[in-house]
């Protein structure tokens, strides 16, 4: 296993945030955490790239012992994430927002930045633009882009969809499922399960800080349990609902990239897509 989490348990204070989560990731899948506000996803991933710190239990990543590395030795060591609120330089142009995310590497980083150009060709388009004055998707797919430029051999993403038009939410999911296919294992914690379990190998499903069901993504999407708590719904009626449904994709393909201007040609400037803050 490429990331083997060992009966975690996370305090904030005196509460109990984490009551021993153990879960693993193996090289090359995508792994989803699914579950309510509050189950502790958001802390499970700072808790995996060292935002948070233990009370007991371990990390394994890699083959080591990760427990107590602090967190820019574990972004060394090749753990990547697009942090909460997506952590945009504001004032810094897209670029130097890209080139960030590799300022702890030393080698040369224009592989990566032409990779990031290419999976989000928008953000080729905006270059020199400043960070804080992307849309919200935009600077999603930003935030997502710097993570990938430190070459990390695991992708924690919190929540990649919120607050996109869904337009813009079947993108992501499909350059999630790009970024994989290029070698890079993710985990990926969602609101939207219904999607994160259709991209998923494997899915765990947290409740008040524990897991309570870990099984491959395909079979979560028909568990009635799931069904009932996560996706709205009992076996059948989701499918059937306008917002669980796939929505269609303009490039089905599987090398879908983020394109969302009109096929003619660039959107004008500042005409944005997503509903996002
Ligand atoms: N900084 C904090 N201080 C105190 N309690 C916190 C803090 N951050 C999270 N918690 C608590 O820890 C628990 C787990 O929170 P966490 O953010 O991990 O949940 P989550 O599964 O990501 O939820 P959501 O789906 O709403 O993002 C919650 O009960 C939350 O109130
Ligand atoms: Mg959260």
């Amino acid at each position: 296993m490429l990331l083997e989490i060992r009966d975690i348990h996370v305090h904030y204070g005196k509460i109990a945030a984490l009551k021993g989560i153990t879960a693993s990731v193996d090289e090359g899948e995508i792994v989803t955490l699914i579950g309510a506000n509050g189950a502790g996803k958001t802390t499970t991933l700072k808790t995996i790239s060292g935002l948070r710190s233990l009370t007991r239990g371990s990390i394994e990543f890699d083959g080591r012992d990760i427990s107590k590395m602090p967190g820019h030795k574990r972004v060394l060591a090749g753990i990547g994430q697009s942090p909460e609120g997506r952590g945009i330089f504001p004032g810094m142009s897209v670029e130097e927002n890209l080139l960030m995310g590799a300022f702890s590497r030393k080698d040369d980083a224009s592989k990566e930045l032409a990779e990031a150009y290419e999976l989000f060709p928008r953000l080729a388009e905006r270059k020199t633009q400043a960070g804080g004055t992307m849309s919200g998707g935009e600077q999603q797919m930003l935030a997502i882009g710097r993570a990938l430029m430190a070459k990390p051999k695991v992708l924690l993403l919190d929540e990649p969809s919120m607050g996109l038009a869904p337009m813009l939410v079947q993108q992501i999911f499909s350059i999630i499922q790009e970024i994989n296919r290029r070698g890079t294992t993710v985990l990926l914690v969602e609101q939207n399960a219904q999607q994160a379990l259709q991209i998923a190998h494997r899915a765990y499903v947290l409740e008040t800080g524990r897991v309570v069901k870990s099984a491959p993504a395909s079979r979560l999407l028909d568990d009635p349990e799931v069904r009932a708590a996560y996706l709205g719904g009992e076996l059948g009626e989701a499918a059937a609902s306008p917002a669980a449904a796939p929505a269609p994709v303009d490039a089905p393909d599987p090398g879908a990239t983020v394109t969302d201007a009109p096929a003619s040609g660039a959107a004008p400037e500042g005409s944005e897509e997503d509903a996002s803050s």
